[in-house]
């Protein structure tokens, strides 16, 4: 009773003030009054209402793990219980406000639910998958697409998105390559920010926005030999700054939450790992929000080895500092037998609910947990006109010109005659890639779709599939078969190449080959879609070829055949009419790559940034490199050609010592030595010479887009400040070291000036 009134006036005496926090900019801008309430509504509850609040539960508007055997009676049951703060996979604006109202008219403490659904590139309007939007280099296209994505979400009642994915990913074996931002840790970091921004807006507390999530903490793209959940091995040098990196932008962009991985690392599951969680996130970066575990990972501390029971498991997890129990089951089970029996602290229950009921509160749920759950805005956002627009604009910005000889492309509308041609060239469903959320299946524009729309009736358009590749019912957990055999279309396809001036011929990857659980050991182009290469090549070599993957593949034999390459990646809901927009040139390709093309898959794990090692020459055969091939990427990280040309002046510095007081200038004036506007990403590298701990040879760490007329001379000045030259060296701190540097800057990762300078 007395509990009973002490929440009341707190619920109707306070709530306006919990305004305050939706002023409050990311997670880790603690507001004094918030916390207050939050350690109120901390001291009201039992332990099983705190382990219900670090429990998730799936729904069942879709699956995106191993399906638990809990049944809907019990769970029902759960939530009126208050013993279930949170739910993944509920959609809908309705679903989710009739969930809500369970707990909030049944639980004694009526603290809302939260939502959360993996909504990685789009809700219902897909964006290009996250490797290819991140070829756009483009922070503010990437910026509004979470942004966009945050609306259409926020609008079917879900206030968190298990999104961005920063996991730096070297292996093109390892399918979630398809998620991240591809090779590099700046890169990651800086995406991850605008992509964090983008969701989050400037107020959580706004209707259309929602709470992100850095994922995965840590490690998980480094899984061996790029099998998916494999184990990590990485010193503490290559952790903090390869892996981490992006992690630590997350936190200090204030992400409002961190999801952690499956892997172990260095004999420590991640998700029990206290230096990762508790030293490193929570400790040395000061981090406020919390960490849910991924899917279920908390009770795969047994198969790991690491715990012998689910009581184990829990113990570990939570000492670990793990907040938030996905689908685990453990936490429900463990945590409060291992309070009673004095085995944890109930403090660190306290931590964990108040890190989780900060985020509630920056969602202004207490405030109102149906504001979100609103079927009127639902109609009205979801695959509006502006947001395939917008949609568009960044597909086009994403895609990267390979390769473009006898100044085949931009295709000229004055062709009589174009072949459309392979297995991808009129399918409506693999732009959307995996992990679609609620894309409506088939709705993406095909190739075939955007040619036609761009170049209307004046051109004859001859189709031919030519093959078929993902064959069958497809899906995010089902295994896929690809067909390796027919090659009937064959004779279709080289008839319409042979009656054609051009051919447009469209392979790659089946949408769902690539994602989680979709690691390969073979990169090349798969089925029968090399063979069709093939016999159309033999008769017709104006070839373009588009491509759509979500990973790197191995393309030499293809790069050898055919004139020009398109990279366009899964570009979702607009595909064809943005890779229209570039074959025709009513957009001028500005995309580099943000991960390296490898010659074969013998090269990988492969990246730029490599070390140089005791032997980098090639002139012995004592060196670090193969016998049967190139250590060098076919197509390297920052690559993309355009229809400009941008030639670069000579690099020059302001000074030759820098004393971290101030800021270096470097300079560089480009023109566009081309007939068409374009724009140029200029990127810059540095390399510091000698440290306590060994340095890549190249790492990106600037950027910046400039757009040019035909013709035009920009002069490109980057600052560089003792941050740029920083890493986490043997000190075990973020420091610049004095000593030489040297700085590049060009087109690409490969094709540099250097200048060099001291660091005193
Ligand atoms: C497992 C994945 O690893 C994670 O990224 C995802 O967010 C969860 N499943 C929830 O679907």
């Amino acid at each position: 009773m007395k509990n009973q009134l002490i929440l009341t006036l707190y619920i109707l005496m306070l709530a306006p003030m919990l305004n305050a926090v939706a002023q409050v900019q990311g997670i880790n801008n603690l507001d004094p009054v918030t916390e207050q309430k939050i350690d109120s509504i901390i001291s009201l509850m039992t332990v099983k209402e705190k382990v219900g609040q670090m429990t998730q539960y799936n729904g069942s508007f879709d699956v995106t793990g191993i399906p638990s055997d809990i049944d809907s009676k019990t769970k029902l049951e759960r939530l009126k219980n208050g013993e279930v703060g949170s739910m993944l996979n509920v959609l809908t604006a309705k679903a989710t406000r009739e969930a809500q109202e369970v707990v909030m008219q049944n639980s004694r403490l009526k603290i809302p639910l939260i939502f959360g659904y993996d909504v990685i590139h789009g809700y219902k309007t897909m964006f290009p998958v996250p490797l290819g939007e991140s070829a756009s280099w483009d922070l503010e296209a990437l910026k509004l697409s979470a942004q966009i994505a945050a609306e259409e979400t926020a609008a079917a009642g879900v206030h968190w998105t298990f999104a961005p994915m920063i996991d730096v990913s070297r292996d093109a074996r390892w399918g979630r390559i398809m998620e991240g931002a591809g090779e590099d840790p700046y890169l990651n970091s800086v995406i991850g920010v605008a992509r964090i921004n983008g969701f989050q807006g400037e107020d959580l507390n706004a209707v259309n926005t929602i709470a992100a999530c850095a994922k995965h903490f840590a490690g998980y793209g480094f899984a061996e030999a790029g099998r998916d959940y494999n184990t990590v091995n990485v010193g503490e040098s290559e952790l903090q700054n390869a892996i981490l990196l992006p992690f630590k932008a997350a936190s200090e962009a204030g992400v409002a939450t961190f999801m952690n991985s499956f892997n172990e690392i260095d004999g420590i599951p991640a998700t029990a790992s206290t230096h990762l969680q508790r030293d490193i996130l929570k400790g040395d970066w000061d981090y406020k929000g919390f960490m849910v575990s991924d899917w279920g990972s908390i009770a795969e501390l047994i198969p790991h080895g690491f715990a012998k029971d689910k009581l184990q498991a829990g113990k570990l997890a939570v000492v670990a500092g793990s907040d938030m129990d996905m689908e685990g089951r453990v936490y429900e089970m463990a945590l409060e037998p291992l309070v009673a029996d004095n085995q944890i602290d109930e403090e660190l229950l306290n931590d964990a609910v108040r890190r989780i009921l900060r985020v509630k509160f920056a969602l202004g749920l207490f405030e109102n947990p149906y504001k979100y759950s609103d079927e009127k805005r639902e109609k009205e956002i979801l695959l509006s006109k502006e947001n395939l627009e917008a949609s568009r604009d960044i597909a086009r910005k994403s895609i990267v010109l390979l390769k473009n000889e006898k100044g085949i492309l931009p295709l000229k509308k004055s062709l009589k005659s174009i072949a459309v041609i392979g297995p991808l060239a009129d399918d409506k469903d693999t732009p959307l890639g995996n992990w679609r959320a609620q894309a409506v299946k088939n709705s993406a524009v095909s190739v075939l779709e955007g040619i036609k729309n761009a170049v209307g009736n004046k051109v004859k358009i001859n189709y031919a599939k030519g093959a078929s590749l993902g064959m069958g019912e497809r899906s995010f957990l089902m295994p896929l078969t690809i067909n390796e055999t027919d090659t009937s279309g064959f004779a279709e396809a080289v008839e319409a190449a042979k009656k054609s001036e051009v051919v447009v011929l469209v392979v790659g990857e089946d949408a769902f080959q690539s994602g989680e659980g979709r690691s390969q050991t073979a990169i090349k182009l798969r089925g029968v879609q090399q063979e069709l290469i093939d016999v159309v090549a033999e008769v017709n070599s104006n070839i373009v070829l588009v491509l759509m993957n979500g990973r790197p593949l191995d393309i030499s034999r293809p790069n050898e055949q055919v004139p020009a390459i398109l990279e366009t990646w899964f570009l979702g809901s607009e595909a064809g009419n943005a890779i229209a927009d570039v074959l025709f040139g009513a957009y001028n390709p500005s995309g580099k790559l943000p991960v390296s093309f490898p010659r074969n898959v013998g090269q990988e794990p492969l990246y730029y940034n490599q070390k140089n090692t005791g032997r980098p020459s090639s002139d012995m055969v004592t060196y670090s490199g193969y016998q049967d091939s190139s250590r060098e990427a076919l197509f390297p990280f920052g690559f993309g050609l355009s229809y400009s040309t941008f030639e670069y002046g000579n690099v020059s510095l302001d000074a030759n010592t820098f004393s971290g007081e101030g800021l270096l200038n470097v300079s560089v004036a480009i023109t566009n030595t081309g007939t068409v506007a374009g724009k140029e990403t200029v990127q810059l590298y540095i390399r510091d010479l000698v440290a306590s701990r060994t340095r890549p040879v190249k790492e990106l760490r600037d950027f910046k887009q400039i757009q040019f007329e035909a013709g035009e001379t920009k002069t490109v000045t980057f600052k560089i400040d003792s941050k740029t030259l920083e890493f986490y060296s043997a000190n075990a701190k973020w420091e610049a070291e004095p000593g030489e540097f040297e700085i590049m800057i060009g087109t690409n990762s490969v094709d540099l000036q250097t200048v060099k300078f001291t660091y005193e």
